[in-house]
Formats: C-alpha cells, structure tokens, sequence
C-alpha cells in the first residue's frame, strides 16, 4: 500500500511525496448509539484504513485528490477560505480539520498536495470519514510541528463532523482511529473520557467483519433522529432526577421512573440506551476474563435490543447476523456501527471459518439478492506517519 500510495501521488502530482501517513477504520464491539448518550463503548481500530502521501507546496493552495473518487478529479481550496462547499463532496473532511485547527489558533501557512487511497468500503459503517478526519489531524501536526496532542485531535475530528457535515455524531469512530492501539479494544466511558485499553484476546476465535453491502449515508438519516428522541427522554427524566445523561442511569432506577416517558418510542430508545451501556461494561469483564460465551451472548443481547428497541437494523443487518448467530461455529454476532446497512461483526471459531463464510454468503445472497463480503478483523495501532 505504500507503494501504491506514493504511486498515485507522483502520478497525478507529477513529483515525488515527501511523507506518508496511515489512519485506520474502527468497529465497535458492543456499546452501540451510546456514545451521544454519557454511556461505555468498546471498539477497535482496524488494518483497513486509508493512506495519504503528502507534500508541502510553496503557496497557499490545497489539492486533494482520492483514488477513491478518481471521477472527481483534483479538488483545490485555499488557506484563506477554509468554509464548507456542498461542490468540494469529501475534501470538506480534510477541510474541516484545517478550519478547526487554525480556529484553534494553530499556524499553517502552507498549502501541499494530498493523494489519499483507502481499503475501508465507503459508507459501510467502518469509518471511513474519521479515517480522513484523523488522516489529516495526524499529517497537519506532523508537518507543521502543531503542538496538540492526539485526543484534541479527536475532537476536533469530531467537531468536523458535527459542525462541518452536520452528523450529530458521538465522539466514538474519531478516539478508535486517533487512540487505537493493536490487539487490544478501547473501553471508553464518552461522559469522561476516561479509557481502559483491554487486551483483545479471541483465543481460539476470530473477529469477522460482514459487509451488508447496503449503502447508507449518515447525513440526512435516521441518526440526528434518535439522538433527538434521547434527548427528549433525558429531559423527561430530568423532571425528577438528578442525571445530566441516560449513560448514568441503571436499569433498575430507569425501570422505577419509566412512567416519566409517557411515550412507548422514548421507552424503547432510552432502554436501549441504558441496557446497551451495562452489556458493555459486562463484556469488557467478559473479554478479560477469556469468557468469550458470555462476550458472544452480549453481543446477540446488543443486536436484540439495536433491532427492537433502537429500530436502527433493518432487513440485510438481520438477516447477516441472525444467519451468524445460528452457525455452530459462532459464539455471537451483531450490527455494528449506527446501522441501517453498514457492517455485522461476529465471533467465530478458526476452523470453522471457511465454513461459516460460505454458509453465511450463501444465505445472504439467497435472501437479499446480492453478496455480502466477508473479512477478518486485525486490531491496530491509530493515525499515524509511516
Ligand atoms: C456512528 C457515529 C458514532 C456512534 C455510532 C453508533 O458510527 O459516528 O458516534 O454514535 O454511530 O454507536
């Protein structure tokens, strides 16, 4: 890939690349659609990633091309109009990252050339956004010397997506990309930002990463949608107690005052919310115990409670995890990610994997009417030069 990478730059920049930067994808193993409510999530950071080989130029212009859009072409701005343009499509990743740094008071006085190239599946809930985000965050303070460390990194990545792109996500993908470290998961409790790396040991099992192959675009989704409904119930929550998000709240307590909800929609979101977040902690136990029959049953618990109650599966993340979770060679599966298409993971016994893979392509294809594509995750380290 590196290779490649300075390839495609020399290729359409027409002189060498001076650095190369690498910044993974993520999936979360459990603690789903909690991140923007105060609670646990508990993902990783992935090999597939993307790849940015960059050079300094000596005025103020910014080009941008992707191999992944090569039909886009160079995109271009400048320095001195960091805003967000509808036209300039994914460069307005890159470009947030630039407009909040120098918001934050950080000096670039220096445009350069960027080609990147990824092996994430776009729009499959793997990251992909984050990865540029992260991409960028890493590669600017690398080459202008910018003194912030990588977790205001992550917010800022963040800030790019909900004030750029207008995703009102959580800050889970862009801490997965920025502060990933290989082999192990993150648990990260999203009202501190406090974190625990937890060794991820499978054993005997290994991760699988399927693919619905169901595009699906954040913006404009049912996202904001259930971020909204959470906050409604916190508010009606509030009314008696003391609570400044769903994440601080246990089952028992939110059972004693489900009647503030006075809506069953409200009910479903905020159970989901406040379940989701005790299966994570249990499984972080879990996976350090090596009791990985728990793990996987959390997990199908986790995938119950996004489909019931959260609503946020649908027919192709279904039927991908359901035809998992009956492989006798599974210990678990469950969408992950915000749902509506985007990517299942499961748990799976080594020697069984080829098995699994062609049974549960087989079915999906039966089912759906087109394949899913079907790879094991390796954990790795966050953005970074390479
Ligand atoms: C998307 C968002 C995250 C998180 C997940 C759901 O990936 O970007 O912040 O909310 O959905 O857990």
């Amino acid at each position: 890939m590196e290779n490649e990478i300075q390839e495609i730059f020399a290729r359409i920049f027409g002189r060498p690349a001076q650095n190369i930067y690498f910044a993974p994808g993520r999936v979360n193993l459990i603690g789903e659609h909690t991140d923007y409510n105060g609670g646990n999530v508990f993902p990783v950071a992935i090999t597939l990633g993307t790849y940015a080989a960059v050079r300094k130029r000596e005025d103020r212009h910014v080009r941008l091309y992707s191999e992944s859009f090569p039909e886009k072409g160079i995109m271009e701005f400048t320095l001195d109009d960091l805003t967000y343009k509808k036209a300039d499509d994914w460069a307005n990743y890159p470009k947030g990252m630039f407009h909040f740094l120098k918001e934050a008071g950080f000096l670039i006085d220096q445009g350069l050339d960027m080609a990147i190239y990824g092996n994430i599946p776009n729009g499959a809930g793997l990251s992909s956004s984050a990865s540029i985000e992260l991409l960028t965050g890493v590669m600017l303070r690398d080459l202008f010397d910018l003194s912030i460390d990588t977790l205001d990194l992550v917010k800022l990545g963040q800030k790019t997506e909900n004030q750029f792109m207008g995703v009102n996500s959580g800050i889970m993908d862009q801490f997965a990309v920025g502060m990933g470290q290989a082999d192990h998961a993150l648990l990260l409790d999203t009202h501190t930002l406090d974190y625990e790396v937890v060794p991820a040991d499978f054993g005997d099992y290994v991760l699988a990463i399927m693919n619905t192959n169901k595009q699906r675009k954040l913006t404009g989704s049912q996202y904001n949608e259930r971020r909204h409904e959470c906050e409604q119930a916190l508010k009606k929550l509030q009314e008696k107690l003391t609570i400044h998000s769903l994440g601080e709240l246990d089952s028992e307590t939110f059972l004693a005052n489900v009647h503030l909800l006075e809506n069953e929609n409200l009910v479903k979101r905020a159970r989901h919310a406040i379940t989701e977040n005790e299966r994570t902690k249990k499984a972080k136990i879990a996976l350090q115990k090596g009791n990985l029959v728990e793990f996987g049953e959390l997990l199908n618990a986790s995938h119950a409670s996004l489909q019931k109650d959260y609503e946020v599966t649908g027919k192709e993340l279904d039927t991908l995890v359901y035809t998992a979770q009956q492989h006798p060679g599974a210990l678990g599966a469950r969408m992950t990610g915000a749902g509506f298409g985007g990517c299942a993971i499961a748990l799976v016994k080594k020697t069984a994997w080829d098995d699994f893979v062609q049974e549960v392509a087989q079915t999906y294809l039966e089912k759906i009417g087109y394949p899913t594509e079907i790879y094991q995750a390796n954990i790795d380290d966050g953005a970074r030069k390479l």
